[in-house]
């Protein structure tokens, strides 16, 4: 029996650092790829990660490279290649940049890991999950986007500094798009079983629910050379340890709905099982009127940046 072999493209702030948590947690051996023109960066990073094993007690094989043979029958591949937003950059210059590079990257894992379960983390989340999938053909099970485990953290986040109790204790639902428009689940909220709604006002629950949302904005605006990347790499790795251990969480990622929910064929942030296949199955939860108008708002978000990106791809 041979470890999971767990790929990440793009070596970034991102990358490394679900390689360092995939690492740290034995999850399997460890790819980290980059393009040609960062030469070595990859190696070193993977090398540097390596000989922290002796010291935190890890085993896992960490490769860097350039050179997608390397990554030849992965069983996961994080996707975390492409740019994220500068100043003076438009939404749609990020959004044609990086639907290119997450084509070219299609491309490359359909012809070099055609059985891997894809996780998309690059952005804008809906719009380049649905082009890995358009791109490599691969069944929707097995391509799904990274952005409802990080949401819903930082949601878990707030709720338990605001009552003063454990984040373990903190349970959370936020379904829909990455971004403005997501959607929080009150009745799918709870503390140590208790529903939120018991511990804290509507008010000030729209009110952390709107630091969520901007919560993104929030990190580049302390950052200012980038954006999160510790949250984000860590939801990754969850995502990853739910298909290589087969645990069959029930966690919110961006998958392919077709009559679900009726969206009618878009990636959106849903609750769904994740194993060893990928998704193994969509929840479908019963919303309230206010909900079900939130999530709809939602997916017209993410039809719309879906065709925009069809529009600059085309061009
Ligand atoms: P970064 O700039 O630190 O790293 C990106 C890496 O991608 C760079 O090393 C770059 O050389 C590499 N890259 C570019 N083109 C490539 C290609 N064709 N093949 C392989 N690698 C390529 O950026 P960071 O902070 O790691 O973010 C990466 C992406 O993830 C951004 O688009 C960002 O917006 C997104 N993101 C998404 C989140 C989510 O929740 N979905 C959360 C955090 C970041
Ligand atoms: C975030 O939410 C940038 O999508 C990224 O932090």
């Amino acid at each position: 029996m041979r470890r999971a072999k767990i790929t990440i493209v793009g070596a970034g702030n991102v990358g490394a650092t679900c390689a360092h948590w995939c690492a740290a947690g034995e999850l399997g051996d460890v790819v980290l790829l980059d393009i040609p023109r960062t030469e070595d960066m990859p190696r070193g990073k993977a090398l540097d990660l390596m000989q922290a094993s002796p010291i935190m007690g890890f085993d896992s094989n960490i490769v860097g490279t350039t050179d997608y043979a390397d990554t030849a029958d992965s069983d996961v591949i994080v996707v975390t290649a492409g740019l994220p937003r500068k100043p003076g950059m438009s939404r749609d210059d990020l959004l044609a940049t990086n639907a290119k590079i997450v084509t070219s990257v299609a491309e490359e894992i359909k012809a070099t890991s055609p059985n891997a379960v894809i996780i998309v983390v690059s952005n804008p989340l809906d719009a380049m999950v649905q082009q890995m999938f358009k791109v490599t053909g691969f069944e929707p099970a097995k391509v799904i986007g990274q952005a409802g485990v990080l949401d819903t953290a930082r949601y878990r986040t707030f709720l338990a500094m605001e009552l003063g109790v454990s984040v373990e204790d903190i349970s959370a639902l936020l379904m829909g798009g990455h971004g403005d428009t997501m959607v929080p689940i009150p009745s799918c909220t709870s503390v140590g079983g208790i529903p939120v709604t018991q511990l804290i006002s509507k008010e000030r629950l729209d009110e952390i629910v709107d630091r969520t949302r901007k919560g993104g904005a929030e990190i580049v605006s302390l950052l200012k050379t980038g954006s999160a990347y510790y949250a984000p790499a860590a939801a990754c790795a969850q995502m990853v340890e739910a298909i290589v251990k087969d645990k069959k969480r029930v966690i919110p990622v961006a998958a392919y709905c077709e009559s679900e929910y009726g969206v009618g064929g878009y990636y959106v942030g849903v609750p769904v099982v994740l194993g060893s296949g990928g998704v193994e199955r969509i929840i479908e939860l019963s919303l309230t009127d206010e909900e079900t108008k939130a999530f709809q708002n939602s997916v017209d978000a993410v039809k719309s940046l879906v065709s925009t990106m069809d529009g600059l791809l085309a061009e």
